[in-house]
């Protein structure tokens, strides 16, 4: 089957593998996917233990990034962001996209009028001052994005250091009390998610389980190691992540299997299924985790948000 449908290597032809990518552990063994599930099922409906998942030794800057729009960048930011913070880490959402979805989703006011990424970006006003705590997560804060943000892309081209800009703002926050930052990208590749990927440790690529999600990817990919090689060596792509999974199409798992077997280990094992209490939730200004806790939806997010704390911890 995977011989008929070339969709990755169509997609990535041009994209050197070497240069971007690093191996991630697979899981461990004896742990068995039902026996997790069974385990994450009684976890998020507040039976048994709550187990706290290993922190990382440094603070992991995370960003979500895919030029793609509606992949589902602001849904995994937000889910992996409460499921991590439900597990003892400390998290930091840095809302970079002026549409404010990921402020949307944890609830956090972001009307023209509020202190936002904006003003931390353009004015240096400390990122410190513009975090809000999350309602219902301890541990969770986030930094909110305002329709302001649009004009940034045009005003940062005219400052100094322009697409470090985030990268200053976050290396001024104490970094030793998080666990985790993830960034959520505008859908598209300007001097926002520039300033995300400068800023950042590792990207997480969302890819929606159809053909049209993987047109871009090689520019995404190539925007990665255009960063690598000129403004920060360190960056690596960490973790690709299968969402709106939909198992009754052929094409879904087409797509799948041709994104592990191109991307391999990267692609975290958990493949998040297509569920309306996931689209449903962002209305209630609620994660899933919270909207509808014993959810398919909920359920794949918790799982992937441990492999990434697992992963992480391996490595
Ligand atoms: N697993 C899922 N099941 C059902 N709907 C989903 C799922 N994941 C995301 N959605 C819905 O799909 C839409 C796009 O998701 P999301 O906003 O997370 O994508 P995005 O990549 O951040 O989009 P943008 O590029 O506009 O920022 C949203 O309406 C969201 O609620
Ligand atoms: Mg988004």
């Amino acid at each position: 089957m995977q011989g008929d449908a070339p969709l990755v290597r169509r997609a990535l032809s041009d994209v050197s593998r070497e240069t971007t990518v690093v191996a991630a552990p697979r899981r461990e063994r004896g742990d068995t996917p039902i026996a997790r599930a069974a385990e994450v099922a009684l976890e998020v409906r507040g039976v048994g233990s709550k187990k706290s998942w290993p922190r990382p030794e440094r603070c992991r800057v995370v960003t979500i990034a895919n030029q793609k729009g509606g992949v589902g960048k602001t849904t995994s930011a937000v889910n992996l962001a409460a499921g991590l913070a439900m597990h003892g880490s400390r998290v930091l959402v840095v809302d970079l996209d002026p549409q404010g979805n990921a402020s949307t989703a944890l609830g956090i006011e972001h009307r023209q009028s509020v202190t936002s990424v904006y003003n931390a970006l353009v004015e240096d006003v400390p990122l410190r001052d513009v975090a809000t705590s999350v309602e219902g997560f301890e541990g969770l804060h986030c930094v909110p994005a305002t329709i302001e943000l649009a004009g940034a892309e045009i005003e940062l081209v005219s400052l100094v250091a322009r697409e470090s800009r985030l990268k200053r703002a976050l290396d001024a926050y104490d970094q030793t009390e998080l666990d985790y930052i993830l960034i959520d990208c505008p859908p598209s590749l300007g001097l926002l998610t520039v300033n995300a990927l400068v800023a950042a440790d590792e990207v997480l690529i969302p890819i929606q389980c159809e053909y049209y999600a993987l047109e871009g990817l090689g520019q995404l990919l190539k925007n990665v190691e255009l960063v690598q090689s000129h403004l920060n060596p360190g960056l690596r792509i960490s973790t690709i992540m299968l969402t709106m999974y939909d198992g009754r199409t052929r094409l879904a798992s087409q797509v799948a299997d041709e994104v592990r077997s191109h991307f391999d280990t990267l692609v975290l094992d958990t493949v998040i299924p297509r569920s309306v209490r996931v689209s449903e939730a962002p209305s209630y200004g609620q994660s899933v985790m919270t909207y509808d806790p014993g959810s398919t939806g909920a359920l794949a997010y918790m799982e992937a948000a441990r492999e990434m704390a697992y992963r992480g911890a391996a490595q």
